[in-house]
């Protein structure tokens, strides 16, 4: 898909502040650090139109990015990061979980994980949430560029054990800086948006 325009709608912490229903969302979700906001601006070709940050904790609103206003992608808080207080993480907990309950026009929801380790307990029960609100749930291995290419298939088979995901294909191996499986990505998205 050509990206003629992406910019940031609006940054939200409360139902209130979201925007009104509109285009398809399709959202990102995993631990603080996964890459979330990398893979919106790779997708886009934009530097740092997402704001990424090598300090886990960069994305702690739900940040709602329209492109062609066709659609737009929701970059959701990093979870599970240990440095913020218990009370603070709940209030993350509930925040996504009501966006992803309540809102009628988001189509997917992407869980990215890093490619390189066991999924933690967060992402279990996310990808569990996934499923039961009745989406495909696509599993993004990020940071692919870490391992070697030969170890990829072993690590892919471990995040479907551990996760427990039907679909291998479901699993997409994704690097922001080798752009691996951009393509890829790019045709699951118009198959959402059935464009
Ligand atoms: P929060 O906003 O804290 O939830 O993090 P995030 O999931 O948005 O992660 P972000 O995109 O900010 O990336 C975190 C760090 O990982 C940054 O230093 C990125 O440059 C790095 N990173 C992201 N994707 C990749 C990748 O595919 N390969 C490599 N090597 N580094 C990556
Ligand atoms: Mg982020």
């Amino acid at each position: 898909m050509k990206v003629n325009k992406a910019e940031l709608l609006i940054t939200a912490v409360k139902q209130s502040q979201y925007p009104e229903e509109g285009p398809l969302e399709i959202a990102l979700a995993g631990r603080s650090n996964v890459g979330k906001s990398s893979l919106i601006n790779t997708l886009i070709n934009r530097k740092n139109l997402a704001r990424t940050s090598s300090k886990p904790g960069k994305t702690q609103t739900i940040n709602f990015y329209n492109i062609n206003d066709q659609f737009r992608f929701v970059d959701l808080p990093g979870y599970g990061y240990a440095k913020v207080s218990l009370k603070e993480r709940k209030k993350w907990g509930k925040m996504i979980e009501n966006y992803l309950v309540n809102r009628k026009t988001l189509a997917e929801v992407f869980l990215l994980v890093d490619i390189r380790h066991s999924p933690g307990e967060h992402d279990k029960v996310m990808y569990d949430w996934i499923k039961s609100f009745g989406f495909n749930g696509i599993v993004i291995a990020t940071k692919a560029d870490k391992i070697s290419r030969g170890k990829q298939a072993k690590h892919i088979s471990m995040l479907q054990r551990e996760l427990g995901v039907e679909n291998r294909e479901l699993i997409i191996p994704f690097s922001a800086t080798k752009k691996t499986n951009k393509d890829k990505i790019w045709n699951v998205i118009k198959e959402i948006l059935m464009v």
